[in-house]
């Protein structure tokens, strides 16, 4: 029949079928191979840090369902947050607010505001991301001296932050002065790009910390490492300071940073302590060390058998080879499994010299 219905004599019906097989094959071979144009892209919003902190996010909010939002912040707070602790940080919120760092602390309140929440329940969401994310990050210099920056982030609560992740672009007098990804209602970033300067990530780095003593740091003016990020893409004029700024201020958890710039030898992994910098570990693609890899462990310590993402990323960028690779080839090296799991809410690959092509997909739908 399909021979018929081609228009060919059945007796070439065969190796026509055979063809169409073989087309089949291919395709589903290729499909194999993770094509970031056949993933989702999160929505995109200008955030105005020309209007005030309050304001700053409700024409985000407006594309949302408020009942939704409300949802996902009850069931992270009554998952992830100890009864006692949100029982004492009610009490505790109206003196923590005048301490707290600007503008985070009013951009929450006018988040807020609009899903009738109070603040205490807002500003535990935004630190309650700050610990169990599991994720990649990968920085790297290819063989012209072009740098490039990605990372895989990986969490619980898939099926809720998939569809709050969102890619936001900060604007300055109607320019985009840094772009981030984040999820609707979290004002901090774990993934960002200041447009010819530097790129960002944040990995966390486990150290089975207690809720008392992020109460006890943010008493003590430490900032959560995610506004830290943001106020850096803020901020910082170059790599360097970038990097400085990263490592030297005091934040309420242990992290690791991982920064990239746009010139030749840019790219470093910072490994934080609170008070500051553990170890730094910068590209040295003149001793053949043409990217770093970095998961939630110390670079310098075995990683644990359980939990090895670390070897599958670095033999798959062997694999593509410094000349091959590009953002495309990075994604690809970010979609290698266990490097890419089910945990894995999305994929950012970006490159602060081409700021154009900040890309982040969805992983994980449907
Ligand atoms: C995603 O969010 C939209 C808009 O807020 C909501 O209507 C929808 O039900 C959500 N989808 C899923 C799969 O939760
Ligand atoms: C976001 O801001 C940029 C820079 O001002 C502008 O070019 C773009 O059109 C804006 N996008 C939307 C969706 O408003
Ligand atoms: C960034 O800079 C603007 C002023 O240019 C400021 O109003 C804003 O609050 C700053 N901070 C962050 C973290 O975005
Ligand atoms: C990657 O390549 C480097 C340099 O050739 C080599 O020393 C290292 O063992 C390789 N790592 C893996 C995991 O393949
Ligand atoms: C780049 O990739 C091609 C095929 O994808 C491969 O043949 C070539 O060896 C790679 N180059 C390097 C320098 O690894
Ligand atoms: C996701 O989990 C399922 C079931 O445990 C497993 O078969 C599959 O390989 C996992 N996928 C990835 C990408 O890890």
């Amino acid at each position: 029949m399909l021979a018929a219905g081609l228009g060919v004599r059945p007796l070439k019906a065969l190796p026509l079928l055979l063809l169409l097989l073989l087309l089949l094959l291919l395709a589903g071979a290729r499909g194999s191979v993770e094509s970031p144009s056949s993933l989702p892209a999160p929505p995109r919003f200008n955030v105005s840090l020309d209007a005030p902190p309050e304001l700053r996010w409700i024409p985000v909010l407006r594309h949302y369902d408020l009942d939704y939002l409300r949802a996902a912040v009850a069931r992270v707070i009554s998952e992830r947050i100890p009864k006692w602790f949100h029982t004492s940080i009610v009490k505790i919120v109206g003196r923590m607010e005048s301490f707290l760092p600007h503008p985070f602390t009013d951009e929450i309140r006018g988040i807020c505001d609009v899903l009738n929440l109070n603040l205490a329940d807002c500003l535990l969401v935004n630190l309650a991301y700050e610990y169990t994310a599991f994720c990649t990050s990968i920085v790297a210099q290819d063989s012209r001296g072009h740098i490039y920056h990605g990372r895989n982030l990986d969490y619980a609560y898939g099926s809720i932050l998939r569809n709050l992740t969102v890619d936001v672009q900060f604007i300055k007098n109607g320019q985009v002065a840094f772009t981030g990804t984040t999820f609707v209602g979290y004002v901090g970033l774990w993934t960002g790009q200041s447009p010819h300067k530097f790129t960002v990530s944040g990995d966390e780095r486990d150290k089975g910390w207690w809720w008392e003593n992020v109460i006890a740091a943010l008493f003590e003016r430490h900032t959560p490492a995610s506004w830290l990020i943001r106020s850096t893409l803020n901020e910082s004029e170059n790599f360097e300071e970038a990097a400085l700024k990263l490592a030297k201020t005091p934040i309420i958890s242990d992290v690791y940073f991982i920064v990239g710039g746009v010139s030749p030898r840019e790219g470093i992994v910072v490994t934080r302590n609170r008070n500051g910098p553990a170890d730094v570990w910068p590209l040295e693609p003149l001793q053949g060390e043409w990217f770093r890899v970095e998961t939630n462990y110390d670079h310098w310590k075995p990683v644990p058998k359980g939990d090895d993402r670390r070897t599958p990323a670095i033999k798959a960028l062997n694999a593509t080879g410094q000349a091959n690779l590009t953002l495309e080839t990075l994604f690809q090296v970010l979609s290698v499994v266990p490097v890419f799991n089910n945990c894995t809410i999305y994929t950012t690959v970006m490159s602060a010299a081409f700021p154009d092509k900040y890309m982040t997909r969805i992983r994980n739908v449907g």
